[in-house]
């Protein structure tokens, strides 16, 4: 199985982001990992909630990092990140149901990771470095 790993293409340069972004990935190919290894659904759970409230925290930390950068386009991003938990929690509930697959909610994963941090995470960074100061 092709394992799904940060690499330095979703770069921002702002370390604190990077290493979040990094642990989502980390946390997907667990997930990813146990259910090719047929782990018991107990321990998959664990991996599901553990994915769920990180990307809560992660969403979090960078709401108020783009909230004191004053980026502009916040409210948008906000969206988009809600949207995806609504989505997260619809996986959650079709897994729970049978409806859904872990395969299905991986894919799910690893496509809107990879695209929503090329897409719209690179787009708050400009704002984030003027403030920081930080360097690429
Ligand atoms: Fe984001």
């Amino acid at each position: 199985m092709k394992q799904f790993e940060w690499t330095a293409n979703y770069a921002t340069g702002m370390r604190e982001i990077d290493s979040q972004h990094a642990y989502l990935f980390a946390l997907t190919n667990r997930l990813m990992r146990s259910a090719a290894q047929g782990a018991e659904p107990v321990s998959l759970d664990q991996a599901v909630n553990d994915l769920v409230s990180y990307a809560d925290r992660h969403f979090s930390y960078e709401e108020s990092v783009m909230e004191q950068a004053g980026y502009e386009h916040l409210a948008e991003h906000k969206l988009q990140h809600r949207r995806m938990r609504k989505q997260l929690d619809e996986f959650v509930r079709g897994l729970s149901n049978n409806s859904v697959t872990l395969s299905e909610l991986t894919s799910f994963l690893q496509d809107w990771l990879t695209l929503h941090i090329l897409r719209e995470d690179m787009q708050y960074i400009p704002a984030v470095r003027r403030l920081t100061g930080e360097k690429p």
